[in-house]
């Protein structure tokens, strides 16, 4: 195993987000069609994982560069856009805080889908997007919401309450779905508030087997999960955070088959106007 001493990439690099990542294809392809992307657009999908809305944008016709901070998730992009001819569309290892490698005003539009919010330092975060973003183009965010009801607000909730307590001064990434947060982050980067838009949307969850079977592949492959069975296990709670994993999947599951998932996730996005 590698020895990082990045905890933010430690944690992406853990287990493998591509198999969630074939979870959310259909709501990234429905997201990215949303965004009215032509031929040409300059598109940076910031901490975009394997390209779930990389690719589709890419598909349109964009100049997609793909940064994400887990080598990793790079490489499956890379792989992803070969396999499909896409020499429109590539992908590089940067971090969300500090885009040393891009130049200011080089991107006509900033996706980042439940990306940037992983990365430290907020206000950087939205520094660092602004700058890359040209005057008069526009930076879309999608962020999960704290305490929402919903999947992936509740996984992320429940595996923060098995986990140790975070390094002091750690900001937690669902900070990020907190419209006042949005706000005061974005206007000491420059942009005022009259500039973003916020709407509730959804991504939906779809596996072709039980919420059980979903939950295995969150258990085994993604890096928050992975380390809340980790805690659990380690305070002899595994069974007690397994049963609150199990009734959320069940019950948020809306599929009428049996065999089959399809969970509605709510989502804040974020629409700013550079
Ligand atoms: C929940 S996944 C979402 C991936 C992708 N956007 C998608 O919709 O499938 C979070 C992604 O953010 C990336 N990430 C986390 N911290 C980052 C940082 N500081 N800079 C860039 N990417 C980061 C992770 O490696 C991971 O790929």
């Amino acid at each position: 195993m590698t020895v990082t001493a990045n905890p933010n990439k430690a944690l992406w690099e853990k287990g493998d987000f591509t198999r969630v990542a074939e979870a959310m294809r259909a709501s990234g392809e429905a997201l990215v069609a949303r965004l009215g992307i032509t031929p040409g657009t300059r598109v940076l999908d910031l901490g975009c994982g394997d390209g779930t809305t990389a690719l589709p944008a890419a598909r349109c016709g964009a100049e997609v560069l793909g940064v994400d901070i887990a080598d990793n998730l790079v490489t499956a992009g890379n792989q992803r856009a070969e396999a499909e001819g896409l020499s429109n569309c590539r992908f590089q290892e940067g971090d969300a805080s500090h885009l040393d490698d891009l130049a200011d005003d080089s991107f006509d539009l900033v996706v980042s889908i439940f990306g940037a919010m992983f990365a430290p330092r907020p206000f950087d975060v939205a520094k660092e997007m602004v700058r890359v973003t040209r005057p008069g183009g526009q930076i879309v965010m999608g962020n999960w919401i704290p305490n929402d009801p919903t999947l992936v607000a509740q996984i992320l909730k429940i595996s923060s309450s098995y986990a140790p307590p975070p390094p002091e001064g750690f900001i937690s990434p669902m900070t990020w779905g907190v419209e006042k947060n949005v706000i005061e982050r974005f206007a000491q980067a420059g942009v005022p508030a009259d500039r973003i838009d916020f709407s509730r949307e959804t991504y939906t969850f779809t596996y072709p087997a039980a919420p059980t079977d979903l939950l295995a592949v969150f258990r085994t492959y993604y890096g928050p999960t992975m380390n809340a069975y980790a805690a659990a296990e380690a305070n002899g709670r595994t069974e007690e955070l397994h049963q609150e994993l199990t009734s959320l999947f069940a019950s948020q599951n809306t599929s009428p088959n049996a065999d089959a998932t399809s969970i509605p996730a709510t989502f804040l996005q974020v629409s700013v106007n550079v």
